[in-house]
């Protein structure tokens, strides 16, 4: 089933659209943001540095070449403020929404710039997609939204209560979504991630995801530090997976329907089974790591255990994830060691 986004990578090429990404200079939006302008679509990107950062671009613009690069528009700003949402609209036939303040314990200490930048933010880019009258608007929607449900593997419709601020602003950016479809025909998307990693995913700083920040301090030969007794698991998806599931959505999307899926790998892993598995896969890049992992207590918001189970991506989108945790690390590793070296 590669075949599917194999077909719409060449549609794509063949009729190349103007998309707009928000966020792509962070993590996941630069992804998407490189994978469109590999496949010749203009792009106009969106972005306020707030997690994101211009080496990112940077990074980009270098991997797709000047010719490539031309088909690129940045506009500096804030998806709080509507002007520049409607701007950033403008001749733009799809958009990848994934500009948002990520992080559990980000929400849980400060709620309120969560709160604007997720939920106000966000409707505002629907109320600017709207306008614009779009062909199709996929965002980045969340694991968290499953929240307290304990039943494993995680299906789209069976979601528990939100553990956390965050797990809040992206359930109700479905909410809207939904109500945008119904009320005003906006249809659109939204990805429900599983813990997704990979090249420029940020490992500094208070919120960084557990796979860079362990890379990191691994390279820099300090302790790694584990939330709890190691045994909590995640479904960790490598973001060229994610960026195969926003392109398959976007083409996707019906007019008035909203729909969500998740989007992972289906395979659970521990934190002490990752562990191992990054010390593995940097002893081929000369990285002897030695040092014992510290535990501390359990981190809040956390869930357990997560894992997906992603046949509505499969059945309805085509989505065939080319990467497990294993391969997706491997593939990420020498970005890290070459960003951090
Ligand atoms: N990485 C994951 O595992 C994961 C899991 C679930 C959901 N998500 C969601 O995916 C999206 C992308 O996450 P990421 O991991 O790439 O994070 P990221 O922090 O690297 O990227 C987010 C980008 O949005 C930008 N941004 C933040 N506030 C903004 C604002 N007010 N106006 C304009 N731009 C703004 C940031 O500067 C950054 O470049 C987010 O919506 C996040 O909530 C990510």
């Amino acid at each position: 089933m590669e075949n599917r986004y194999q077909t719409v990578c060449e549609q794509l090429r063949a009729q190349p659209g103007r998309w707009l990404v928000t966020g792509c200079a962070g993590f996941i939006g630069s992804n998407l943001l490189e994978a469109l302008l590999q496949l010749d679509q203009t792009v106009v990107g969106l972005d306020n540095f707030a997690t994101g950062h211009r080496r990112n671009l940077d990074e980009v613009a270098a991997t797709v070449g000047a010719e490539r690069w031309a088909r690129f528009r940045f506009i500096e700003g804030d998806i709080r403020d509507l002007d520049t949402c409607h701007e950033a609209m403008v001749g733009v036939e799809r958009v990848l929404h994934q500009a948002a303040l990520g992080s559990v314990p980000r929400s849980l200490e400060d709620p309120i710039t969560s709160n604007s930048v997720n939920v106000s933010g966000f409707l505002n880019m629907l109320v600017a997609a709207r306008d614009a009258k779009v062909q199709s608007f996929v965002y980045a929607a969340s694991s968290s939204t499953y929240g307290d449900h304990e039943a494993l593997p995680k299906i789209e419709d069976r979601i528990g209560k939100p553990l956390s601020p965050y797990a809040v602003t992206k359930y109700v950016n479905e909410l809207y979504a939904d109500v945008f479809a119904r009320a005003y025909g906006l249809g659109s998307t939204g990805l429900r991630y599983f813990n997704v990693f990979g090249k420029r995913q940020d490992p500094n700083g208070a919120y960084a995801a557990v796979i860079p920040k362990w890379v990191a301090a691994m390279i820099r030969d300090e302790v790694v530090v584990i939330n709890g007794d190691g045994e909590t698991s995640r479904d960790f998806c490598y973001v060229d997976n994610a960026v195969q599931a926003n392109i398959l959505a976007s083409l996707a999307v019906k007019a008035t329907e909203h729909e969500v899926y998740n989007v992972a790998f289906n395979q659970r892993t521990t934190l002490n089974q990752l562990f191992d598995q990054l010390v593995q896969a940097l002893r081929p890049l000369d990285i002897d790591y030695k040092l014992e992992p510290q535990h501390r207590d359990f981190r809040a918001g956390d869930v357990r255990h997560s894992q997906a189970d992603i046949s509505k991506a499969r059945q309805q989108l085509g989505y065939e994830p080319q990467f497990d945790v294993a391969r997706g690390i491997q593939a990420a590793m020498p970005w890290y060691v070459r960003f951090l070296g």
